[in-house]
């Protein structure tokens, strides 16, 4: 099974914001679906110049980006990454 690839935003907005707490989010993850999750830390993409509709920190899941990210909207993703489910 190909890796559900979760891109956590490590700019100065976002690491303000908190996702250096959430590069850790695999210690997080059920047991059951964290072979199956990759993380990896991202440069700012300017998402954050619009806090409107891009609140930091802003994490991407398969491809889906995430505003506002916390752990639990980050699992739940992931989860639905992993049944083939759309985020939105
Ligand atoms: S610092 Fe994260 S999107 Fe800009």
């Amino acid at each position: 099974m190909e890796k559900i690839i979760v891109e956590i935003c490590t700019g100065t907005a976002c690491f303000v914001m908190g996702s250096g707490k959430l590069l850790s989010i695999e210690e997080s993850l059920p047991a059951n679906i964290r072979d199956y999750v990759e993380v990896q830390p991202v440069l700012c993409c300017g998402l954050c110049r619009d806090w409107t509709n891009s609140k930091p920190p802003v994490v991407s899941v398969a491809g889906k980006m995430i505003a506002g990210a916390d752990e639990e909207k980050i699992i739940k993703a992931v989860m639905a990454a992993l049944e083939g489910g759309n985020l939105c």
